[in-house]
């Protein structure tokens, strides 16, 4: 089932939670105990109000106690490793040597790319995420069967074939010109599909596995198209040294897809752990954004990712379960890691900037915050509602249970109005 716009518009009741607009102070939500969510025809949100009986001349869906919520925007994961997560087999390099890319090469298999996909898509929708950035694996086909379970599910979804075309296993690794190729065809066939929910990005796994030229076609692709770019930067120690060994024209992590043109304002760098100040102030003048991944950041002892060297600059910072070195598709799960990831930096972060940096703060990093992000007038109608225990009331104690508790249970999701999840 893949979403279309509702015909005619349509109104929700529950109570609400969204962003809106910061104030200087920070982060900033507003909550309803009793509100009418009115989607128009269009697929966009007509009004977001207080319920007032008679107000809407129309059937209204009555989903209370459930909040509604902006859909969870997970802003990085990996489809091929939808099965391997758990994985603990050591840091990053070791981890990927040795659960990672066996898996990933089984995704050569058509049939069996096809079942996983149904799997991801499944996983996403029961935890809320109604837009998902994602890494395919190396594989043309594979990437196919994905878009077209993103298509099916009706999810909104950005994604992209793993390219990789230098240390790594044979059966992942695919040559800079057929991997260009097989990029190209899968911009055609899929950028701007399903009536604009999905799109194509450029997506070099990272630089110890991606040759100097692989990743100057890749930017000059992106650029041809105007498309997201994303990739994973200063995550590990080794890996940050096996890049400089890989490319040791750059002065550093960054400098490498600083060189290359990979580097933009469409440019999405997970985890960013291990970063110097010059490459912070780089990663700032370039417009681009970091991924936060607490979750896989704990799991695969990679670090702690300081949000105030990015909020120092302006930074924009989006929120990633990393999917499968993260351990849940549950975006709830990513806020309160977020959340122990400051605290093991002396920082805190509140309910309601947690809330705001998976919703409005991740939709902005990936360049969708126009669109998505909050229940506001104008915006698409991407929400979900959550059924949290009866004894949760008011705005404090519905934010520290969506942020720290895992006993809500999503009821419903809708992508540009269209209900896709039950
Ligand atoms: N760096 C390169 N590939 C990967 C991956 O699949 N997961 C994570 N967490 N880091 C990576
Ligand atoms: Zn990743």
């Amino acid at each position: 089932m893949s979403a279309r716009p509702p015909e005619s518009p349509r109104a929700y009741r529950g109570r609400l939670l969204t962003p809106i607009a910061a104030s200087p102070d920070g982060a900033a939500v507003r909550f309803l105990d009793d509100a009418l969510l009115v989607v128009g025809g269009d697929g966009r949100i007509a009004s977001v109000t207080p319920f007032a009986p008679g107000a809407f001349r129309g059937p209204v869906l009555d989903l209370r106690p459930a909040v509604l919520l902006p859909g969870f925007i997970d802003a990085h994961l990996h489809f091929p490793q939808t099965r391997v997560i758990g994985s603990a087999s050591g840091p990053l390099l070791d981890w990927l040597e040795r659960s990672v890319f066996p898996e990933e090469a089984r995704f050569r298999d058509e049939g069996y790319a096809a079942l996983v996909a149904g799997e991801f898509t499944g996983r996403l929708l029961a935890s809320g995420t109604t837009t998902c950035v994602v890494f395919s694996s190396s594989c043309a086909r594979a990437t196919d069967r994905l878009f077209h379970a993103l298509l099916s599910a009706g999810l909104r979804g950005i994604a992209g074939l793993t390219l990789m075309d230098q240390s790594c296993p044979e059966a992942l690794r695919v040559p800079c010109d057929e991997a260009i190729a097989a990029a190209r065809d899968l911009v055609q066939r899929w950028h701007g599909g399903g009536d604009g929910l999905l799109e194509f990005a450029i997506t070099p796994r990272f630089a110890p596995t991606c040759s100097r030229p692989l990743m100057e076609a890749a930017a000059r692709l992106a650029r041809d198209h105007d498309l997201l770019v994303q990739t994973h930067v200063a995550e590990n120690p080794a890996e940050g040294e096996a890049t400089l060994r890989a490319h040791p024209w750059a002065r550093d992590y960054v400098d490498v897809y600083d060189r290359v043109g990979l580097l933009t304002g469409r440019a999405l760098l997970a985890h960013g752990i291990h970063l110097s100040p010059r490459e912070w102030d780089r990663i700032a003048e370039a417009g681009s954004s970091i991924i936060h991944c607490p979750d896989s950041n704990f799991f695969l002892g990679s670090g702690r990712m300081r949000l105030s060297d990015a909020r120092a600059r302006a930074v924009s910072v989006g929120l990633g379960s990393d999917v499968g070195a993260g351990r849940s598709f549950d975006m709830r799960r990513g806020m309160s890691s977020a959340f122990d990831n400051a605290h093991c930096l002396g920082d805190r972060l509140s309910p309601a900037d947690l809330f705001v940096m998976a919703t409005q703060g991740t939709a902005d990093a990936v360049g969708l915050g126009r669109a998505i992000g909050s229940l506001e007038a104008g915006k698409e109608a991407d929400f979900i509602a959550l059924r949290l225990p009866e004894h949760v009331l008011g705005e404090a104690a519905t934010l520290n249970h969506l942020v720290f508790a895992s006993d809500a249970t999503v009821q419903r999701a809708f992508v540009r109005g269209s209900p896709v999840y039950p």
